[in-house]
């Protein structure tokens, strides 16, 4: 009974739901199997009881002996009423046998009076001198008893199994192996838009010239009132700055240009008092050259850490171990003097890699996100996740001119990587860290962490498996880079029909959707398209199904700042020597206003990078006074996916695709009311092309089901007004525009 009942306890129930979470929902005929070995223990509990109740109740007719046939630790409601109900029948026994004694002889009544001394010295005399009828009678009684408490325990046995399936059946959707559109509930982290903040450049609060924590909770209304409510806050904890955080010496402090801990935890109150949600910048491929780790790591070949990182002797001539190349520039092996060996590094010389074949090392980066966990984040954007491991073999990569070894490969982006990017075993560790974002300690049924991974990678399949599956959960999504990959002359009707298409067919229905149009490590989307086309672009960003991710600045239009190469900070360029490789324009601080250095600090403070020269028009507050700018534009739009189950939810049907237009279907069908009925389906139509396009017939094209005649609730330009009458089958599509059009079923 306690078996069962246990599951009913939070920490038994949570174990249970762990192992389904993990094992698959195959595992739940055990509960069944369970139910069958506990009732078949209640039967023989009830049994002794039974034979206790029956002994005591001769002695003691009011004691009932029941309460130690079923013991009772648990205090559930169901619990708590078999005891009683049990402590009942037990009384009912003691009556009983009480009324049969009393209707029996006098020796029996001699009994009941006298019942100690009877107990001590006379049972055995006493049940002799029963009547063979009263023995039957009684014997009659205690199997209808026995029956009765049988049927009564198994009822509440099969009532707490019944229950137990039912707990876990609703709270299966949170368990975190579901990542599906399931009906009417969606998670936080499928509701909202993703809203990345770069610390360094969102708002200065103490004139230093680079953002902060404060600074990022004085903007926090802001963010509200755009309709944000998931904030992805780039590194902000202890760093030398080589990559401006990516590079981090202390992973469970904040670095001082960005404040403290205390502030940190005033930011995500601030965020969770208004219902919103943090995520923070996970960097487990590397550290910093001066992390702790490493400096003890490079201290001598015998350090106990030494194996924290990957060391390997020089090649025979005393160059490299091989011709593994960085991503930012050179090879990717660093000489150490003073122990004479080669450290390997993805990134730049000063982050070196973390050797992930050592388990100290994921136990320890494990370690990391119990830490911030504790600290209240709801989730984490995951760094550079298909760089976890190397081969073991350190064998050559091949060029990808003519896939040779022997040609040499100075760059990166010439080779191909076999044994320095997503190796067999890396998806381990993945499922490693999502596992501790579902382990009990931070398991919230209604409130699941979350787990985004960044992954550039030549082949969607390989991206698509951080997704994992239902028994084994890797990233609740990877980040979905195929729109920010494109070209400006990629953004076709046609070409953008294709890629979205690309991504919802590859991907099942649990494995929810997502699409980034802008981040700091490419050129912002105004600037790759062009302002008016950037809208078009959050149109659909913020129309297309699955989660948004939107770079701060985008929602005001913000273009690529003018970063000289004097200026230039970024490592990336720096390194190669390429001021085209720069991140550092995407960077640039916030546009608040027209004011000096653009309200992100106070005027004749030095930002880190200049502010750039557009915001005198690009800014918050101009946006927040014109009707029709792109932040009132992005406003509506995040209004209105808030609001509109259609928008929210998963489905999608091509409806139309040219150079120029884009037209789909947003549709959803209720399904609480059963009905099918509800009148929640949207049509989007973008023309991405310069010139306008006349007379569009969308009627045709599967829009079979609808009245002819549709409603524009919003429209790209603003210009439009709502609830405006739309003839589907000839209507007019100025250049760049979009319309998010009501339909009514027919
Ligand atoms: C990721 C980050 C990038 C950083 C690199 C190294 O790709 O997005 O900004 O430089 O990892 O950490």
């Amino acid at each position: 009974m306690s078996e069962v009942l246990d599951l009913l306890n939070e920490e038994s129930r949570q174990r249970y739901l762990d192992r389904a979470c993990k094992d698959g929902y195959a595992v739940l005929p055990d509960l069944e199997a369970l139910k069958n070995r506990v009732r078949e223990k209640e039967r023989k509990a009830i049994m002794d009881g039974q034979r206790e109740e029956v002994s005591a109740a001769d002695a003691e007719p009011n004691h009932s002996a029941a309460n130690g046939a079923i013991s009772t630790s648990v205090g559930t409601g169901i619990e708590r009423n078999t005891s009683d109900k049990t402590r009942l029948l037990a009384d009912e026994d003691s009556e009983d046998s009480g009324r049969t004694s009393g209707s029996d002889t006098d020796d029996d009544n001699l009994a009941v009076d006298d019942d100690d001394d009877y107990r001590s010295t006379h049972s055995k005399a006493v049940v002799s001198m029963r009547s063979k009828r009263s023995m039957a009678a009684e014997s009659q009684q205690m199997s209808r008893q026995m029956r009765f408490a049988y049927w009564f325990c198994f009822a509440v046995v099969f009532g707490a199994g019944v229950s137990c399936i039912v707990l876990l059946i609703l709270a299966s959707p949170t368990c975190n192996t579901n990542n599906s559109d399931n009906g009417e509930q969606l998670a936080w982290w499928q509701r909202n838009i993703i809203y990345q903040v770069y610390p360094r450049s969102l708002q200065d609060s103490n004139n230093d010239g680079i953002g902060d924590l404060r600074g990022i909770s004085s903007r926090v209304d802001y963010l509200r009132d755009l309709g944000i409510r998931t904030v992805w806050l780039s590194p902000m904890f202890e760093s030398p700055m080589v990559d401006f955080g990516y590079d981090i010496s202390n992973y469970t402090n904040v670095d001082p240009i960005f404040g403290n801990l205390t502030d940190f935890d005033e930011l995500i109150r601030a965020l969770h008092d208004r219902g919103m949600q943090l995520l923070l910048d996970f960097v487990p491929n590397h550290t910093s050259d001066k992390h702790a780790w490493f400096t003890e790591s490079s201290s001598s070949g015998s350090n106990p850490k030494r194996d924290w990182y990957i060391w390997q002797d020089a090649a025979s001539d005393g160059g490299p171990p091989n011709n593994w190349q960085s991503l930012f520039g050179g090879s990717a092996w660093q000489y150490d003097n003073r122990t004479q060996q080669y450290y390997f590094h993805q990134f730049t010389k000063e982050q070196p890699d973390l050797n992930y074949r050592n388990p100290h090392v994921r136990a320890a980066m494990e370690d990391v996100l119990r830490f911030w966990l504790r600290r209240g984040v709801d989730g984490f954007r995951v760094d550079a996740i298909a760089f976890l491991l190397e081969d073991a073999e350190f064998r050559n990569e091949t060029c990808t001119l003519n896939g040779s070894v022997s040609v040499a490969c100075h760059e990166w982006n010439t080779m191909n990587h076999s044994y320095t990017f997503a190796q067999p075993g890396f998806h381990a560790i993945v499922r490693s860290f999502r596992e501790v974002l579902d382990s009990s300690e931070f398991f919230n049924a209604t409130h699941p962490k979350f787990m985004v991974g960044e992954m550039y990678a030549p082949e969607l399949e390989d991206v698509l498996e951080l997704y994992g599956n239902a028994s084994s959960p890797e990233c609740h999504f990877p980040f979905n880079f195929l729109l920010i990959g494109l070209q400006a002359s990629d953004w076709t009707g046609r070409k953008i029909g294709n890629v979205v298409g690309q991504w919802l067919n590859a991907t099942s229905k649990d494995q929810w959707p997502n699409w980034v149009l802008g981040n700091h490590d490419n050129k912002r989307v105004a600037s790759r398209l062009s302002a008016s086309l950037a809208r078009t672009a959050n149109f659909l960003l913020l129309t297309l199904p699955g989660t948004p991710t939107t770079y701060y600045g985008e929602e005001i239009g913000m273009i690529d700042g003018n970063v000289t190469w004097n200026e230039t900070v970024d490592p990336s360029a720096l390194n190669t020597g390429d001021i085209s490789l720069s991140r550092d324009p995407e960077r640039t601080p916030m546009q608040w206003d027209n004011s000096s250095n653009s309200g992100f600090t106070s005027a004749g403070v030095d930002t880190w990078l200049p502010v750039a020269s557009t915001y005198t028009e690009v800014n918050v507050a101009a946006q927040l006074a014109q009707p029709r700018s792109m932040l009132q534009l992005y406003k509506r739009l995040a209004q209105i996916r808030s609001s509109e189950p259609a928008l929210q939810h998963s489905s999608y049907r091509l409806i139309h695709a040219t150079d120029a237009l884009l037209a789909y279907a947003r549709e959803y069908t209720s399904t609480t009311d059963g009905s099918g009925s509800t009148n929640n389906q949207y049509l989007v139509v973008l023309n991405f092309a310069s010139t306008a396009s006349k007379a569009v017939s969308l009627t045709g094209s599967g829009l079979a089901g609808y009245q002819s005649t549709g409603h524009v609730q919003l429209s790209a330009s603003l210009s439009t007004n709502v609830s405006l009458a739309l003839n589907l089958s000839a209507f007019d599509m100025p250049a760049g525009e979009a319309y998010l059009v009501k339909l009514t079923p027919s």
